[in-house]
């Protein structure tokens, strides 16, 4: 692999959201709906091709679903099963890891502690490359779980009012979710969130910037008749500098059955997962909570952009 293909490289990767435009979103959506309703049809698209499944940070979802996505479509996936286990250990740079990663697999996942590695994996990448998480910037393949999980169960990913609370300075989940879905017509949002986790003042300038109405609100309660989505997150201790913050800051939203007294009766319950306090096990009951069912869209649009990225048809 030459530095000249690495420039001239045709193929597609996922990065951030920006990397797909609206139409191509749905298109991929409506792939991946094709899936969930007859995933048989499906089963033998990816014969013989190699996912490369790089998780330099813990995960369930987001590693499993995507090595059984790959499984799914006849597939098969490599991995490093600790990063403790890879030659980064000896200080081998993320751009020879990929590399290296590329020459086995025809497409690689990646998730990793800081923000920008992403982009860093692309660019050494001769294969397709997909963002799995890159610190506490971007997320987009849980976006695309989001947008499957509420195409699904709301019919519709325009017009609605999401309220979005928790840990949005750190929540990765959050940063792509809303540049992405702010992208459909006339969506609303509720930010709920302490002061010390607000969401970053980069996303609401780009609101602004393109009229996109918001408010930043600190009781849950206050605007819970309002929302059609809401959208619970988890206190990201893993991103603190300091444990009394994260002490202070983790239980300050919980959503319980009480709360959910004046919600609409079409409201959605998301959570990317995983929970530790933010939801009470009781509302897992609510025909209204949907992150289970978000799980299993997880692993079916992953499928789907699978298909896209090695181009199968
Ligand atoms: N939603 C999500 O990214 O979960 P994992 O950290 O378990 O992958």
């Amino acid at each position: 692999m030459t530095e000249k293909f690495l420039k001239e490289k045709k193929f597609r990767s996922l990065v951030t959201g920006d990397d797909f435009t609206v139409p191509e979103l749905v298109d991929l959506l409506n792939l991946a709906s094709d899936i969930y309703r007859e995933p048989n049809n499906f089963s033998n698209l990816c014969n013989g091709k190699v996912l490369g499944s790089l998780f330099f940070e813990p995960s369930t979802r987001t590693r499993l679903s995507f090595e059984a996505a790959m499984v799914r479509l006849g597939g098969s996936y490599i991995n490093i099963p600790e990063p403790k286990g890879s030659s980064v250990m000896k200080g081998e740079s993320l751009a020879d890891t990929i590399r290296t990663v590329a020459a086995y697999a025809d497409i690689i996942a990646m998730r990793h502690p800081l923000e920008g590695s992403a982009e860093v994996a692309r660019q050494n990448s001769s294969v397709p490359f997909i963002n799995a998480g890159d610190g506490g910037h971007q997320h987009p393949t849980q976006t695309l779980t989001d947008l499957l999980t509420i195409k699904e169960t709301k019919h519709t990913l325009e017009n609605l009012t999401i309220g979005l609370c928790g840990d949005l300075k750190f929540g990765r989940t959050v940063h792509s979710l809303v540049k992405t879905i702010s992208k459909f017509p006339n969506n609303k949002f509720i930010f709920i969130s302490p002061v010390e986790l607000e969401i970053p003042e980069y996303i609401k300038m780009d609101l602004k910037k393109r009229n996109i109405e918001f408010v930043e609100v600190r009781n849950l309660e206050d605007i819970m008749d309002k929302l059609d989505i809401l959208y619970m997150t988890r206190v990201q201790r893993e991103r603190f500098f300091n444990e009394a913050d994260y002490m202070r800051l983790k239980d300050t939203y919980i959503l319980d059955n009480k709360k959910l007294e004046n919600a609409k009766e079409d409201l959605i319950i998301l959570h990317p997962l995983p929970r530790v306090n933010e939801i009470a096990v009781e509302v897992d009951k609510d025909p209204r909570a949907k992150y289970f069912e978000q799980v299993r869209f997880g692993m079916i649009v992953r499928m789907a952009l699978i298909l896209r990225l090695l181009e199968v048809r």
